[in-house]
């Protein structure tokens, strides 16, 4: 391998996500922040066509070469292949290359770590190959990835806030005409708190890509009323009516009351309503668990015990489902008793071990 090559360490970070679940997919919006915790990828080219994959963290390796790319049943090396399997597609003239991979956002934990690391890559083979690619193409490219080599039909949330984050600032972000505003975050008194319920749903990615179908059912039985209609964005409450599988309708009526929730959600942070905004984060997980039904059991425990603490604002599950965190808005000098109740009553009744952290808002991805 040649050493002629300079070596390029990118790193891009996990996120949170306020409030506006599953609606990216629907054309809605949602309000994501990048947190500091990410993925980072050391990336040397080669002169040849040979692509070296390692993986500190599972010390592991894998190789394969630039004509022979395809998704593997190893899991790891697909969200570094997906991107590049993506540039390869648009007609982007590649070396071989050697790349190491490690990072500190929880897998499975609905952080995102899948596209921290693809927007890691892309960083870090924007920079190698001088591709200049705008952030926006970057998301969408790390989007298109995840759908063809991990077969789910993920929206454009997460590539974008691991690509667009801000310190003190969440994004509020329009998925249809993809524009955003850098909303910022005071929540003076009280921190985002993640309390991850270890459960790793394996049925995540194919009930997600249903839920997707099913919104778009609604869409199309809505739109024979309604030929203007494009998406659930466009759907009012008083449409549902014109859907008739009562499953569908609830899928498609949490959507349309979620996006509503999001704008009077970032109304009431412009007001510093903490309280406000809170009591919506309960009614998405309530419209996320009975309506939408992409909840467990551990997710709602967790919601259900934070509830009636004084010291908590607001809880939801967040991200796809399933599984994963929770995210909690907690008063900062209640913290330690919030961690000691949660973690007490997941133990007791559930004989589970709850781990809670402080989720900071942090910058997103870049070149190290
Ligand atoms: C996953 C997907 C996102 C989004 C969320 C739910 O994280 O990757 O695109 O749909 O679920 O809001």
């Amino acid at each position: 391998m040649t050493q002629t090559h300079r070596t390029i360490v990118s790193r891009s970070p996990g996120r949170i996500n306020l409030i506006g679940e599953h609606t990216d997919y629907n054309n809605g919006f949602v309000l994501p922040a990048a947190i500091d915790k990410a993925a980072y990828v050391r990336l040397t080219l080669r002169n040849d066509d040979q692509i070296k994959l390692i993986s500190r963290d599972f010390n592991a390796t894998y190789g394969t070469t630039l004509g022979t790319i395809a998704p593997t049943d190893k899991g790891w090396p697909n969200y570094l292949l997906g991107v590049v399997d993506q540039l390869l597609g648009k007609g982007t003239a590649l070396t071989g290359f050697e790349a190491e991979l490690w990072g500190d956002v929880p897998a499975g934990a609905g952080l995102s770590s899948s596209a921290a690391v693809e927007c890691a890559m892309l960083i870090a083979l924007n920079e190698a190959f001088h591709l200049n690619m705008p952030r926006m193409t970057m998301a969408q490219t790390a989007q298109a990835a995840e759908h063809a080599f991990a077969g789910v039909k993920v929206g454009i949330m997460d590539p974008f806030a691991s690509l667009f984050g801000k310190e003190g600032h969440v994004i509020r972000l329009d998925c249809r005409s993809l524009q955003y505003e850098y909303v910022p975050f005071h929540a003076e008194g009280y921190r985002l708190v993640l309390c991850d319920s270890g459960v790793h749903h394996s049925l995540a990615s194919s009930e997600y890509n249903v839920r997707r179908q099913q919104c778009e059912a609604g869409v199309a039985e809505i739109k024979q009323r309604h030929p203007e209609v494009q998406s659930l964005r466009d759907v009012t409450t008083d449409m549902l009516k014109y859907i008739t599988d009562p499953l569908i309708k609830n899928r498609c009526r949490y959507v349309v009351e979620e996006n509503d929730r999001l704008l009077k959600g970032c109304e009431d942070l412009e007001r510093d309503d903490l309280k406000a905004f809170g009591e919506k984060m309960y009614k998405t997980h309530d419209g996320l668990s009975k309506l939408y039904e992409v909840s467990c059991p551990e997710l709602d425990f967790l919601v259900e015990k934070a509830r009636p603490q004084n010291a908590v604002l607001g809880a939801r599950m967040m991200g796809g489902g399933f599984g994963g965190c929770t995210l909690n808005l907690v008063e900062t000098d209640k913290i330690d008793d919030f961690r000691q109740k949660m973690t007490t009553a997941y133990k007791t009744e559930l004989n589970k071990d709850l781990k809670v952290y402080v989720a900071n808002i942090g910058n997103g991805g870049s070149i190290q």
